[in-house]
């Protein structure tokens, strides 16, 4: 057993956490990592305010044990979903690119507030506005990042601030999670990982496709989704990443499939749309790459299509060679990082 700051701070057995993946930390996923002793994070950033009710009361049957759910306020619909997670009193609500106006709110149902950050100076600033803990990324991970690996940010913030840091981007072994605890951090988030489960819905398809991969076969590049973020590399990912495949008439029909998905009147959609492109500066091209990737991400996860779909992956796809059900690898994760700290404890003894 592994006691640290983040297991006391959330109640759970381990210091490991499913990251929030919009579409894949669906409510099975969660909970199995929930029951496994770790901490499972709904991705709400898909879904209508009344699905992220769903989502959670479905998390709620499944396992007794503490969640949090994950939701970026860049989107437009932000507010009605950290509203809705809120009013469900899910106990910990954890947000990335964006500042979080909802800290006293959850405070007040004894709710905690977790910020992600890949910036440094961006960490004091969390802090300050009254963030429980931190999610601090490396250039390493899945998806959005910024530039700095792990390695250099982990130890980083871990001087900078107080709360309980969570170290995200490149971890998926015991080594990873006793080298984490090393650099300051109380414990470790993966995405990579537990996308490679038994119980992850990821088509077979990617899920092979990732297990072949090495080290050196991701892509970083804003033109997925007009963020920085990192890809598994295959022809179209390439492709793209040089701009060959770009369509803007093609992102019309995308982005009213995901007026479908949210559920959203011609009203709810123009106004979402139209705070988004204020946040974003009005700027159309990124927008037309957000619906393109969206629905790209969806043919790679659903429909297992690796000529027109995308999956964002981290790096530790390299490494990563087998699909274990998520106890076993929580089990396995924790037992190597025990030998590893002893071993390591030991060459300073000596
Ligand atoms: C498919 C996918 C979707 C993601 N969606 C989100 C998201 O909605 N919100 C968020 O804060 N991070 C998101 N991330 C980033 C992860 O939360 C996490 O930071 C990353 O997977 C950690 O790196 P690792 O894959 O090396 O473990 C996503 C990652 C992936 C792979």
């Amino acid at each position: 057993m592994i006691r640290t700051p983040m297991t006391e701070m959330f109640g759970i057995q381990h210091p490991i956490m499913l990251a929030g993946m919009n579409w894949i930390s669906t409510p099975k996923l969660v909970a199995a990592v929930c029951n496994a002793g770790g901490l499972g994070t709904l991705a709400i950033a898909q879904y209508s305010p009344e699905d992220t009710r769903k989502q959670v009361r479905q998390i709620r049957e499944l396992t007794d044990k503490p969640f949090m759910v994950n939701q970026p306020l860049h989107r437009g619909w932000a507010k009605e979903n950290i509203q809705a997670a809120i009013e469900e009193k899910v106990p910990f609500i954890n947000y990335s690119l964006g500042k979080p106006w909802f800290v006293d709110q959850v405070h007040a149902y004894g709710g905690k507030v977790v910020g992600t950050i890949a910036i440094a100076k961006h960490a004091a600033r969390a802090a300050e506005l009254g963030c429980d803990a931190l999610i601090v990324t490396g250039n390493e991970a899945a998806a959005h990042g910024a530039d700095a690996t792990s390695l250099v940010l982990i130890p980083f913030v871990t001087s900078m601030v107080k709360i309980p840091v969570i170290a995200a981007g490149g971890f998926y072994d015991g080594r990873g999670l006793a080298a984490a605890l090393s650099l300051g951090a109380a414990g470790i988030s993966m995405g990579t990982r537990f996308i490679l489960t038994q119980e992850s819905m990821v088509h077979d398809n990617f899920k092979q496709l990732c297990l072949k991969a090495t080290e050196q076969d991701t892509l970083y590049s804003s033109a997925f989704d007009g963020m920085p973020g990192r890809a598994l590399k295959t022809p179209v990912v390439e492709k793209i990443a040089q701009g060959d495949s770009f369509s803007l008439l093609k992102a019309i029909p995308n982005a009213l499939e995901i007026k479908k998905i949210l559920k959203q009147n011609w009203l709810q959609f123009l106004g979402t749309a139209w705070k988004m492109m204020a946040g974003e500066g009005g700027d159309f091209v990124l927008m037309a790459r957000l619906a393109n990737g969206t629905m790209r991400h969806q043919k790679a996860i659903y429909d297992g299509d690796t000529q027109e779909g995308f999956m964002f992956v981290g790096q530790v796809t390299g490494p990563i060679r087998d699909l274990p059900p998520v106890k076993s690898l929580i089990d396995r994760i924790m037992a190597e990082a025990a030998a590893t700290l002893r071993k390591t404890g030991g060459m300073a003894a000596s």
